[in-house]
């Protein structure tokens, strides 16, 4: 069944139910309730290791994975990635103290934010081995910091507060550029690499930043970029990849240093799209223009890094919802479940497609397309539209696959929402990895 292959590795059909990693999910449902997130360990483990299997046959220089903490962080997570040796990317304080306390040593924590905060970067010279400058002002702030003079973003909040002082930070930088290359993705708001985004540096600031972290003094050791997210074709990378070495070259790296072409790579979140890209032709892509590029120019080859997030982690993930009732209106079959854009955004910020099977009778005949919707006061409170379902009744289970990235990450409190559990599944293990919030978590910072 087409629809089956966008689940979990270890997913089955038994007595026309669905099992992942041996659990049946209606069982779990009895224990943990709905909306239920499960996260399927050997599909983690397989893309982990296709990363890490493709990046060793195909870049004969040191590399890294550095897992995007931004698609999902949690204690559990963070020590998963440990397994992997794998860096973590930290937008910031938040999940910087998530890595911390799941146990990401201080050289594989690495920090990104397009607009860090004073406490982010005091955190990230803390905490972290690498911060990712994203512009000018950011990496006078990090002088400044360092030498514990007058800290520009003396107007935050902490201001208020005795100042810390920074220890003596060994935290590397690298530089973050803007290659204007835009990569193919499904929306314009996930696309990062294009000459008018906020991210990232202009080829010249590149230069002026370098300039200005050799006359400090500062530990500038890498470059990076990010060109979108969830795209196919690695294609657009080339250019950028090539605009990044004449960088290296006219900066000239000596010896050891870091490049990273960023993540991005897609998955398959619908049975109409072509499946999985694979990761193997996505690394063997970038290693070899790589390679190739430092060749022609006589640069020493980099430590690549290479920074997914949605190709590790969105196909171990499973929302299951409960359907509690069912609406014709119009031409329209509104599905009403429990779950939506409180632990799922991505519908209501850029259209994002999915597919789902119910939990039992999984064999059932498709017949109408229906809407799939949430229980929230918003009319985009959408998951699904237009997809043919089997005859629904109020009460039945149902789950979405490939929810394993950018829902629990993007999930809110709207309308007092209390967001999910989180299991995470092996054969005869079922961890609780996030629990269920309370009204009485609603209420913890209510004063
Ligand atoms: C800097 C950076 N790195 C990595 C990622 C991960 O992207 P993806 O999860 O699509 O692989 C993102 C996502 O926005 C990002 O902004």
């Amino acid at each position: 069944m087409e629809r089956l292959r966008l689940f979990p590795d270890s997913t089955k059909i038994e007595n026309d139910s669905l099992t992942i990693a041996g659990h049946a999910l209606g069982s779990l449902v009895d224990r943990y309730m709905t909306p239920l997130y499960i996260y399927d360990h050997a599909t983690l483990d397989f893309s982990a290791k296709s990363y890490t299997d493709a990046l060793s046959t195909h870049y004969p220089a040191p590399s890294h994975i550095t897992y995007a903490g931004k698609a999902f962080l949690c204690k559990a997570i963070a020590k998963w990635t440990q397994e992997y040796n794998f860096f973590v990317d930290c937008t910031g304080e938040g999940e910087i103290g998530i890595a911390v306390a799941g146990g990401v040593p201080r050289e594989h924590i690495l920090v990104h934010g397009v607009n860090k905060s004073g406490d982010d970067l005091k955190s990230a010279m803390q905490h972290a081995g690498t911060i990712v400058v994203d512009n000018l002002t950011e990496l006078e702030r990090i002088h400044n910091i360092l030498n514990d003079s007058k800290d520009l973003y003396s107007a935050n909040t902490e201001a208020l507060q005795p100042r810390q002082p920074i220890p003596q930070s060994n935290t590397s930088l690298w530089l973050r550029l803007l290659p204007g290359v835009a990569v193919t993705t499904h929306h314009t708001h996930t696309q990062t690499g294009q000459h008018d985004s906020k991210f990232g540096m202009t080829q010249e600031e590149i230069l002026e930043a370098a300039k200005y972290c050799r006359e400090n003094d500062l530990p500038f050791t890498g470059i990076h970029f990010h060109q979108g997210s969830n795209f196919r074709d690695p294609e657009p990378l080339i250019p950028a990849i090539d605009m990044a070495l004449d960088l290296a070259k006219e900066i000239r790296f000596i010896g050891k240093w870091h490049f990273c072409p960023g993540g991005g790579w897609g998955v398959a979140y619908h049975e109409d799209e072509l499946p999985n890209p694979s990761i193997e032709n996505y690394v063997r892509g970038i290693a070899e223009a790589v390679i190739d590029g430092c060749q022609s120019r006589g640069l020493d080859l980099p430590h690549l890094h290479l920074e997914p997030g949605r190709s590790l982690i969105a196909r171990a993930g499973v929302a299951i919802y409960r359907v509690g009732a069912v609406k014709k209106r119009g031409d329209k079959v509104w599905i009403l479940t429990d779950g939506g854009m409180a632990d799922n955004p991505r519908f209501a910020l850029y259209g994002a497609k999915y597919s789902c099977l119910p939990v039992s009778g999984v064999s059932r005949e498709r017949g109408d397309r229906v809407s799939i919707a949430g229980p929230y006061c918003e009319s985009g409170d959408i998951v699904i539209e237009g997809l043919s379902m089997p005859n629904i009744q109020e009460g039945e289970l149902i789950a979405i696959p490939v929810a394993g990235a950018y829902h629990m990450s993007m999930s809110s409190n709207y309308n007092g929402a209390r967001r999910p559990a989180v299991l995470m599944l092996e054969e005869g293990k079922a961890d609780l990895i996030l629990q269920r919030e309370t009204v009485d978590d609603l209420l913890k910072r209510d004063l």
